[in-house]
């Protein structure tokens, strides 16, 4: 049985000394960030980062992420660190940036699937803080969901599928942004590579006078044999056991609004339903469709955060298939549209 701490008012001091100690003796502990719910474990025992790998079901050649309370803690973890990165790690840490960085040994070798590097983040959320505090231990922790399954913003959609693994659930309540850290990689020619966008966007990384891209696999498909930065990359994700279709962003709504009629008109058969901003509920409804508001279409953060208990929701409703509405390609709207593309894995309207 797994013990469930409630931190989402305050967090108890017996309780946070409890969830270090299962930390410490290499337990496995579900807590909140500012991003979605980590699954986390010391990151330097082998044993406990072996039991990250198996509640998640998760591919060994995937690193994890590894999460810091302060810079003396980046010490032990991380070696090297030049310039550009610590530019961004003054700006954005605590945040959700994680940074890929060489390597220290003291991690365990299962931590970074055996990479020279690895990823570290300082998250901007007090309950993982005080853990990662009161274990004094570096954690490494994936996003909490059997690999594949959209990542977990709160705990009532995860707790099911994890509870058979995890030691301790603390349960924070809704985790603000809703999608995973932006993950980057400073190349040798300074140029910071974005390997998966977050809310920390390629234009806030920019205006620090920073030049940076987008990886190519942000927005396309790993194909077979090809080479990528980050093993997340080749792994599926996301994807509802619904089928799923992406309708993509456009100035023009009646153009979208056409395109699914013509979708409506042709699949006559099926149960439809799409999830659409809240301004494009009625219209849709009106073609006899069953409609999911996931926000209103000039509030990406809304949008971000309803992102993933929404992927999870569209599994319970009696639809055949399901259209979802994408978003403009800017700011956190990039990292949006990258989980929506792998949810719908490439299929769209
Ligand atoms: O917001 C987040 O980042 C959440 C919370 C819990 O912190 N964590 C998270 O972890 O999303 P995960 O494991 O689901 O995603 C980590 C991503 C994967 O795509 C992995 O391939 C990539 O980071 N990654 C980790 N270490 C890497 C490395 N050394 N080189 C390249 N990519 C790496
Ligand atoms: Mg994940």
């Amino acid at each position: 049985m797994s013990i469930v701490y409630d931190f989402k008012e305050n967090i108890k001091n017996d309780e946070l000394e409890k969830v270090a100690c299962v930390i410490n003796k290499g337990g496995i502990v579900v807590f909140p960030t500012e991003t979605v719910y980590g699954i986390g474990a010391d990151a330097t025992n082998d044993e406990a980062v072996a039991n990250i790998f198996k509640a998640k079901g998760r591919p060994q050649d995937n690193p994890l992420i590894v999460h810091i309370s302060d810079m003396e803690m980046l010490e032990d973890v991380a070696a090297d660190v030049n310039d550009v990165e610590r530019k961004l790690m003054d700006k954005f840490w605590p945040g959700p940036l994680t940074i890929i960085l060489k390597a220290k040994e003291n991690l365990s070798s299962r931590v970074t699937a055996g990479l020279p590097t690895v990823g570290i983040r300082m998250p901007d959320n007090k309950i993982a803080l005080s853990i990662i505090r009161a274990s004094n231990k570096p954690i490494a922790a994936p996003s909490a969901n059997v690999s594949g399954r959209p990542s977990g913003t709160r705990l009532e959609d995860i707790y099911d599928e994890l509870k058979a693994n995890v030691d301790v659930f603390v349960d924070g309540g809704q985790t603000d942004i809703g999608i995973e850290s932006t993950v980057l990689k400073v190349d040798e020619d300074g140029i910071v590579n974005i390997l998966r966008p977050g809310r920390i966007s390629l234009e806030d990384i920019t205006k620090l006078g920073l030049k940076a891209r987008l990886d190519k696999h942000i927005f396309a498909d790993v194909k077979e044999g090809e080479k990528v930065e980050s093993p997340g990359m080749k792994h599926r994700h996301y994807a509802p056991s619904t089928k799923t279709i992406l309708l993509e962003y456009d100035n023009n709504e009646n153009y979208m609004f056409e395109k699914v009629k013509k979708f409506v008109t042709n699949n006559n058969q099926k149960k439809i339903g799409i999830v659409c901003f809240d301004e494009h509920k009625n219209t849709y409804e009106s073609m006899g469709i069953k409609c999911i508001t996931i926000g209103s279409k000039d509030n990406l953060s809304e949008i971000s955060k309803a992102i993933f208990s929404t992927l999870r929701y569209i599994d319970t409703l009696d639809i055949d298939v399901c259209i979802i509405q994408g978003v403009k390609k800017e700011e956190v709207g990039t990292a949006i549209m990258n989980r929506l593309l792998r949810a719908c894995e490439y299929n769209i309207l």
